[in-house]
């Protein structure tokens, strides 16, 4: 990485937490890789994942589970999780293959599964794999508008602000390959990005629609938040944890100085809710709709913020991020190993099915993982 790493240390009380956690984590996803194996989860449902892929092999949380699986792998060198997670990267392929299905989301998708493999294993097909999904994306890329466009059809001139956490595919791929393209790729959308959905008190919009052709902002309508100018707070992790990954892989500082500013904007407004977020920080008070997946990617971020960071805030952020994982996990965690799943109550979108509102979403057990994981191995690098 560009940036340096100075991480943190934990002391005594929060070091506890993190092995406890951990502990109990490992015993909860060992039990559940016997259960699910290859499967690929999702939402769980009265204790129990389906499988997502059979649904749908393009979904954007296929990479989740093989990216529990490969931190398990990393901590406890566990074979049946790494079987596992061999076996769901194989199943991807079929959706690399097929190519009309993939989306702006290949990053989430190949990092933390052919991405995780590669670094762990050295396993060269999955670095194929992974290289076949950088330039995938970067195949996405607007060369007038300096953008890479969300989704399909219907859809040319839309950037989202999700787009931020798939950058790092693109950053590991110039590096992979020694050629700079795919980073530049990366820089000139995260500019857009920056110019056109970070707004200046630390808010973002979650779409942007430009002009084709000029990459002029014609709109910004409402995303998964709660209407156009709102804030949809996992639009807001995802943005916090991407601008810190965009800084730590170029260097520049104005994502570093991005970061801070979100990071600011949503330890202010999460500490209004009791750290537990809403779904949008701009919602009206009823009904009241919880998220608490933002709150694990945002507490992602901030341990990684914290950690490449030598500012006055790295503390605060550190401190932000602790609230929230502990929040979390004495008010949402389910523990038995009978039932899958860990984190409740995470919720797709504000205005989505009521049965995807108040759920176990595979990405929040991910990034409350990573988090753990991180806060008891520093310096490990995963995206
Ligand atoms: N597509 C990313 C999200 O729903 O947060």
């Amino acid at each position: 990485m560009a940036a340096s790493m100075n991480n943190f240390d934990l002391t005594g009380g929060d070091l506890q937490w993190a092995q406890d956690v951990w502990t109990r984590t490992r015993a909860k996803i060992e039990a559940q890789c016997g259960r699910v194996g290859s499967g690929i989860p999702y939402i769980a449902r009265d204790g129990r994942y389906g499988d997502k892929a059979a649904e749908s092999i393009y979904w954007w949380t296929n990479g989740f589970w093989p990216g529990i699986l490969w931190l398990m792998y990393a901590e406890t060198g566990s074979k049946t999780c790494r079987r596992a997670a061999e076996a769901v990267e194989t199943r991807l392929d079929t959706a690399l293959a097929g190519y009309e299905g993939l989306h702006h989301d290949l990053g989430f998708m190949w990092t933390l599964s052919a991405g995780m493999d590669f670094k762990l294993t050295g396993n060269p097909l999955s670095r194929v794999r992974a290289l076949h999904a950088a330039n995938l994306l970067a195949g996405r890329y607007n060369p007038r508008g300096r953008f890479i466009r969300a989704w399909n059809k219907g859809h040319s001139g839309w950037i989202i602000i999700d787009s931020m956490m798939n950058l790092p595919l693109l950053y590991w791929a110039s590096k992979e390959i020694e050629d700079p393209r795919y980073r530049y790729i990366a820089q000139d959308h995260a500019d857009t990005v920056l110019k056109y959905l970070v707004r200046p008190d630390g808010s973002c919009n979650h779409i942007g629609i430009l002009d084709v052709d000029t990459g002029a902002l014609l709109e910004t309508p409402a995303g998964q938040g709660f209407a156009s100018g709102s804030s949809w707070s996992r639009g807001q992790a995802w943005a916090l944890y991407g601008f810190a990954l965009s800084y730590a892989h170029t260097g520049e500082r104005r994502y570093l100085e991005t970061a801070l500013r979100i990071a600011r904007y949503f330890t202010g407004e999460v500490s209004r809710f009791g750290f537990t977020p809403p779904v949008d920080f701009r919602a009206p008070e009823e009904p009241k709709k919880l998220d608490t997946s933002a709150g694990m990617i945002a507490a992602a971020g901030l341990l990684f913020l914290a950690g490449i960071s030598e500012n006055a805030e790295k503390d605060s952020n550190f401190g932000t991020a602790m609230k929230l994982l502990k929040t979390a996990e004495a008010s949402y965690a389910d523990w038995d190993t009978g039932r899958d799943s860990i984190i409740q109550m995470g919720t797709a979108q504000y205005h989505g099915k009521p049965e995807e509102c108040h759920v176990p979403l595979i990405y929040s057990d991910y990034f409350f993982m990573e988090s753990v994981y991180r806060l008891l191995h520093p310096g490990f690098e995963i995206w």
